[in-house]
């Protein structure tokens, strides 16, 4: 989807369901991944109202949250002063196009890109994340994929490009990254499944 349709859909929701926004709790994915990591630079690439990037800066990281909606990034930063000066100075909140934003090359400790889809080749996209990531750290890409397995129904993902399994595999190189790629069923029963990446760089 293009700019001005993400950041109408941010500021009609921000508007209309501002407690959910603020109570929604980070990916389970995350969380699960990073609570093993020791706090470092992270970038939040498609970051939203920033959820994850709150949820790293409270636990210590540096993290650089990207999107190009400027009603989101509102949202981020004023959540994070709420939270407090020090964890609101642990945060860059950059706008900015993920199509042809430059990913600073092998800077980060984490990279996070999650439910983001832009135009253009996926295998690309993984690729650029992947480029951020310094050695002995992790990338965390999941996508919700289009069609529920279980029932071959469309889910709300349909038509729109989120990463794959596949994509992920073709797009790292085996001798460089400790990959971890499955398909996870999502919590609520019947929408789905999350294609889940989880890379550590080796090499
Ligand atoms: C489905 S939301 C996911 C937000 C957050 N990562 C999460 O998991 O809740 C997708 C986000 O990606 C952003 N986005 C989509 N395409 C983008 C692009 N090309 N450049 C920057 N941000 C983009 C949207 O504005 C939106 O905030």
């Amino acid at each position: 989807m293009k700019r001005e349709v993400w950041e109408e859909l941010w500021a009609r929701t921000l508007r209309e369901h501002p407690d959910k926004v603020a109570r929604r709790p980070p990916n389970a994915h995350l969380v699960r991944e990073a609570a093993q990591l020791r706090p470092g630079r992270a970038l939040d690439a498609g970051c939203g109202h920033g959820a994850e990037t709150l949820w790293l800066a409270a636990l210590g990281w540096q993290v650089t949250a990207v999107d190009f909606s400027a009603s989101a990034l509102a949202q981020g930063r004023s959540m994070a002063e709420a939270a407090g000066a020090d964890l609101a100075a642990r945060i860059v909140w950059a706008e900015g196009d993920l199509a042809t934003w430059q990913v600073e090359p092998e800077h980060f400790d984490l990279v996070v890109c999650l439910f983001v889809h832009v135009a253009g080749s996926v295998e690309e996209m993984v690729q650029k994340m992947a480029s951020g990531v310094a050695l002995g750290g992790a990338l965390l890409m999941v996508g919700h994929r289009p069609i529920d397995p279980v029932t071959g129904a469309k889910t709300a993902a349909a038509g729109q490009v989120q990463v794959a399994v596949e994509d992920a595999i073709a797009a790292l190189d085996p001798r460089r990254w400790n990959i971890v790629a499955e398909e996870h069923l999502r919590a609520v029963a019947g929408s789905g499944v999350d294609a889940v990446i989880y890379a550590r760089r080796v090499a």
